[in-house]
């Protein structure tokens, strides 16, 4: 495998993360905020975006893993570990790394609205552009991508490469 160009530098991804943080600390002002990283991916964007938020937060994971091929989602998820904490009446942000299908977003908008959180929303670094979805409201965007598959910043090939500090495409695979 050979990484291929530069779609997001490091730099540009400080600025956005920068930008977001700063909302995110506008909007929850005042109010008990649930940071939920999805693993393993979410994990960088989590750690950096975290500390651009200037309110007290708390930090929850969950690991869910699609069944599928290496790079296609099924919509098929299931989860690997479950939040440690119960989320009802807490304003709850899901933070993802990347939205390609949506279905895992879907799948745990869905499972975890039962569990009656003050409010439930999404915050995701980068969005693939192109590819049919189910609605979903993305309240905090970073970038728009091309459909491509892409490491880097928390993202895998294989499970490696996801502590490149910026996004890439990959070139080839051999
Ligand atoms: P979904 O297709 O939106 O459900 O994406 C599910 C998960 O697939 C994401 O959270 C990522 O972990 C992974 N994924 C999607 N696209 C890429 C990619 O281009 N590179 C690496 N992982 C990806
Ligand atoms: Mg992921």
């Amino acid at each position: 495998m050979k990484i291929g160009k530069t779609l997001v530098s490091a730099d540009e991804i400080e600025a956005k993360l920068t930008e977001m943080g700063a909302a995110i600390t506008r909007d929850y002002e005042g109010k008990d905020l649930l940071l939920v990283g999805i693993l393993k991916g979410a994990f960088v964007v989590m750690a950096d975006l975290a500390r651009h938020i200037t309110i007290p937060v708390e930090f929850d994971f969950m690991a869910v893993s699609s069944y599928g091929s290496a790079t296609k989602s099924s919509g098929v998820v299931r989860i690997l570990k479950d939040l440690d904490q119960e989320i009802e009446n807490r304003h709850v942000l899901i933070v993802e790394d990347i939205v390609d299908t949506g279905l895992t977003l879907h799948y745990l908008l869905k499972n975890l609205s039962v569990r009656r959180p003050a409010s439930l929303s999404l915050a995701a670094l980068l969005i693939k552009d192109g590819v049919e979805r189910p609605p979903l409201e993305i309240k905090y965007e970073g970038f728009h991508i091309p459909p491509e598959f892409v490491i880097g910043y928390g993202l895998d090939y294989e499970g490696k490469y996801r502590n490149l500090p910026y996004v890439a495409v990959v070139d080839s695979v051999d």
